[in-house]
Order: structure tokens, then sequence, then C-alpha cells
């Protein structure tokens, strides 16, 4: 079977390493102190926090997923979702069917999970103030059991129309739960540095920050070398570099990439740079209908700019030498055209570098550039 995962969150044999920060945040719950989780897509946060959670026995977690949330309600309901998923039991249930009885919530059981599911009136919304309500009923139910409360993708929340109301009114509840561990998790670092860095934000300075950089290679390295190992294939000097290149370190790209590798090879083969190409063929087989889908929605001259960038990654796309590159266009329109594609996802901010979501989709783009 196929060791390398990706895409899911990692547990147990399968997380590598993080053991000082999985220290720091076991005395951060510990001590109920909140914390700010930032670091870039797909480098390990959620697993991170579920793995800390994991080895602190009997502590439980209240796991809400902001992504895409565009309003109060749906954030509401989101919450409202998890809680019943934490605590299954009759009393409580009942609990919430007489908090919530506006919103007529009906409670059923997931015939394949066995999870319970909550599902309220669609023609209630929920406003702000319920937001208060349903941080009640969490510290109710903090009075109970011990858990840690996981905002993920928590930058989410500042594309609800009243962001800064929902905000306000998360802090001011959040401020009082002081037996409550809150952990909140973020990938767009210059968004999360917006509700807890900036000065005028409710947030500021309420949680103590975690910066996840990439594993450290030769740690990663041992790791993966191993699970190939556990197949009988060696791999040979080299290969890695490329893997981690190609991934621009980043964990689950090069788990990603690994998986492949491990597809293409067979027991007792030799894991060389030579297979790369068959490696990335595959992804690229798995993953070409949403890099056609990408393009599709460029102009010529923004997927010019694309493909200059992911020729000549690493320089300053707002350099002279680049504008040259895209043809006579001034820095202005390159300036737009990047824009837009960060806007849609495919590229973005890492420092003052420019660079793709998806690295896979940038050496596909490579010889098709033009
Ligand atoms: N400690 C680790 N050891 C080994 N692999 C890891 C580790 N952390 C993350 N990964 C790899 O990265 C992938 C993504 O992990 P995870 O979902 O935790 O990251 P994330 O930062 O929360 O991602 P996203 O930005 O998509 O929410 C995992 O499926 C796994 O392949
Ligand atoms: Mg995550």
């Amino acid at each position: 079977m196929n060791p390398f995962k990706y895409g899911s969150i990692v547990l147990g044999k399968n997380f590598c390493g993080r053991k000082d920060l999985l220290k720091q945040i076991a005395a951060h719950m510990e001590a109920s102190q909140n914390i700010v989780v930032i670091g870039e897509r797909r480098i390990g946060k959620s697993s991170l926090v579920y793995e800390a959670v994991r080895k602190l026995k009997g502590t439980d977690i209240l796991y809400m997923d902001l992504l895409g949330i565009k309003s109060v309600d749906a954030l509401c309901k989101r919450m409202l979702r998890a809680i019943v998923t934490l605590e299954k039991k009759a009393s409580w249930t009942a609990k919430i069917i007489q908090t919530l009885a506006y919103l007529r919530p009906t409670i059923s059981v997931d015939p394949i999970t066995s999870m319970p599911v909550v599902t309220f009136d669609a023609s209630v919304e929920l406003k702000a103030d319920s937001i208060q309500e349903v941080l009640d009923l969490i510290e109710s139910l903090a009075q109970k059991k011990r858990f840690m409360v996981v905002f993920d993708e928590f930058q989410d929340i500042l594309k609800i129309k009243e962001a800064d109301e929902a905000i306000a009114l998360l802090r001011s509840k959040i401020q009082f739960h002081s037996n409550i561990p809150y952990v909140f998790v973020g990938s767009i670092r210059h968004k999360m540095d917006e509700i807890f860095i900036s000065p005028n934000s409710a947030f500021f300075k309420s949680a103590i920050p975690i910066t996840l950089d990439p594993l450290p290679v030769e740690e990663f390295s041992k790791f993966l070398i191993k699970k190939f190992e556990s197949g009988k294939r060696k791999v040979l000097p080299d290969t890695l570099t490329h893997v981690f290149n190609i991934a621009n370190n980043v964990t689950g790209d090069i788990q990603q990439l690994c998986e492949v590798l491990w597809e293409v090879t067979s027991v007792n083969d030799a894991v060389s740079p030579d297979n790369l190409k068959a490696a990335l063929e595959l992804i690229f087989t798995r993953e070409q209908k949403s890099y056609e889908a990408f393009v599709s929605l460029l102009t010529d001259f923004q997927f010019k700019c694309l493909s200059a960038l992911a020729r000549e990654s690493g320089k300053s796309v707002y350099s002279m030498d680049f504008v040259k590159a895209v043809g006579l266009h001034s820095t202005a329109s390159v300036n737009r055209a990047i824009t837009r594609m960060i806007d849609i996802n495919i590229l973005f901010k890492s420092g003052k570098e420019i660079r793709f979501v998806n690295p896979f989709f940038k050496a596909w783009l490579l010889p098709r550039g033009r």
C-alpha cells in the first residue's frame, strides 16, 4: 500500500517531527492560553493542532472550519453543527434544541458516519447576536468537559459582510472564557496579521502566535526514505533534493510528489531523479482538468505573465526585466494581471515573492508557456 498521505490530516506514525511545537501547544492548552497558528497552504497546520490534541489524552476538540463562509448565519450554523458533533449526549441535544428553539433544529444520525447531524430551518437567518449565544453554549459545555476550540481557516471571517462586528463579538465573549483554550489557524499571512497584529483589530495581541515553517529537510528526508524502504524501494541521492525543490519545501506537496514516485516504481527499484518525469506526468494526468480550467479564466496577457512567472520565478514581477519579458506593457498592467491571479487563487504573495499556489501547475505550464 502506498505509504504517502496528502490532502488530509496526518497523525501518529504518519506525522513527522515538530516536537518542540507540539510541546509548546500542549503547554498553552494546559494554561488555557489562546494561540494563533499561521503558515502557508499545505504546510501542516491542521495536522499539528490535531496531533497536539491527540497526544494530550482526555482532551477533545471542537473544530470549526470557516473556509468559504460568507455570512454571520453560516458562521453560527457551522459553530452549532460542531457543538452537536462534539457532545452527543441526549441531555445536551435537548439543551441545544431548547436554546435554539426559534431555529427549529432537527437532529438526526448520519447513516454513514453514525455522527449526529443538526439541520436548521433554512428560512430563519441567524444575526450577529447569535454569535454570543453560540459562545455561551460553548462556555456551558466547557464546564462539563475539557476541550480545545479550533477555528481553522480563520482568515475567511474577513469575507463576511459584517466582518468587523462578527470579530468584535467573538472577541468580547472569548476574552472571558479563561478556561477554554482557543486556537485560530490561518493560511494567508497578511490577512491573519490584519486580525491579530493590526492595533485596530479586536483580536490585537489576544493570542500567542506560532508560525509554521517547512519541516527541516534532513528530518523529513529520513522520514520519507523510511516510507520508501517499507516498500523495498531505495532512494538514490539527489532524488529528494529535486522533490523538495519542485515542491518548494511545502510538506503536503512533497508527500504528493512522493506518492506518485511510489506509484511509478516497484519493489526493489531504486527511486532516482530519472523517475521524476513519469511521476510528474501522473500528477498532470490527474490534475489536467483543473489546470485547463484555470487557464480558461485568464486573458492572453494574464497567461503571458503567468508563463513568464513560471520561467523567471524568483525575479521581481515588478522589475523592468519582467515587464520586458511579457512584452511592451506597463508595470501597472502587470500589477493588475498578478492581482487578478492572486484573487482567483492561482498565485499568492510570500514575502516579496509571488508564487504559484500549486507547484505542479507551474511545472505543467513551463513547456506550454508562450
Ligand atoms: N508533520 C507532518 N509530517 C508528515 N507530513 C505532513 C505533516 N504535516 C503535514 N503533512 C503533509 O501535508 C499535508 C497537509 O497537511 P495539513 O492539512 O495538516 O496542512 P494545512 O497547513 O492545514 O493545509 P491547508 O492549508 O490545506 O489547510 C498532509 O496531508 C501531509 O501530506
Ligand atoms: Mg488546514
